[in-house]
């Protein structure tokens, strides 16, 4: 039978869109039915066998995709799920998961500390558990069976004030297009066989 999937996603800026679309492009390509939709337009979510969410990184978790994830616990606890972020930091560190699910990290945004044994405060807010611990901790029907992390895109004048100068003097990130095409596709043949209902 045909898998029927949910890629759904949050934003700020509108990049992560082009992300979600990617992974959907490719789980389609491998025969699945893929239905591409923004978080806030999801209703039912039991008429899938799988679910793929992603968000960027605002600070934490995107405020909708936390809220997504906690208010629908029962239903994605029956689907197999895959979550991903795209944000502009991201610290590598030895482990390969964050409370037990197993995390996968676009090489080319993953970067050492520059010290393992005293991290900065970015390199601390960068680590995968920070990142996504939280919402984990807050939905704990839901376990992913992998969670994504991929580069994302700052472009300053698409930002108000506020949040540009959040990104200037606190993320500090250069502007650019840092979404790593290939990782997005090595995760998908990661998650695909994954996302087959038991
Ligand atoms: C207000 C704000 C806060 C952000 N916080 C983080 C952060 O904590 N860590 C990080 O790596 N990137 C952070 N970013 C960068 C975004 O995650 C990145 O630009 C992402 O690709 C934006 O996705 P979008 O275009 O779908 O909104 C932040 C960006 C904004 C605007």
């Amino acid at each position: 039978m045909n898998t029927k999937i949910l890629v759904t996603y949050a934003t700020m800026s509108g990049s992560t869109v082009g992300v979600a679309r990617a992974v959907a492009d490719k789980l389609g390509q491998g025969g699945a039915t893929v239905d591409l939709q923004p978080i806030a337009q999801v209703t039912d979510i039991s008429s899938y066998d799988a679910a793929v969410l992603g968000a960027p990184m605002i600070l934490r978790w995107h405020r909708d995709m936390v809220t997504f994830i906690v208010k629908n616990q029962e239903a994605l606890k029956e689907l197999p799920v895959a979550c991903f972020t795209t944000q502009l930091h991201l610290t590598k560190l030895p482990e390969t998961e964050v409370s037990g699910v197993p995390i996968f990290l676009d090489p080319q945004l993953a970067k050492p500390p520059a010290s393992p044994d005293k991290m900065n405060i970015s390199e601390k807010l960068g680590t995968p558990a920070n990142c996504v611990g939280s919402t984990l901790e807050k939905a704990p029907l839901v376990r992913p069976v992998n969670i994504g992390f991929f580069g994302g895109v700052l472009d300053y004048g698409k930002l108000r004030l506020l949040p540009k100068l959040f990104v200037k003097l606190i993320i500090r990130g250069a502007e650019g297009d840092f979404r790593n095409w290939d990782a997005i596709h090595d995760w998908v043949a990661v998650i695909r066989p994954q996302l087959k209902k038991a």
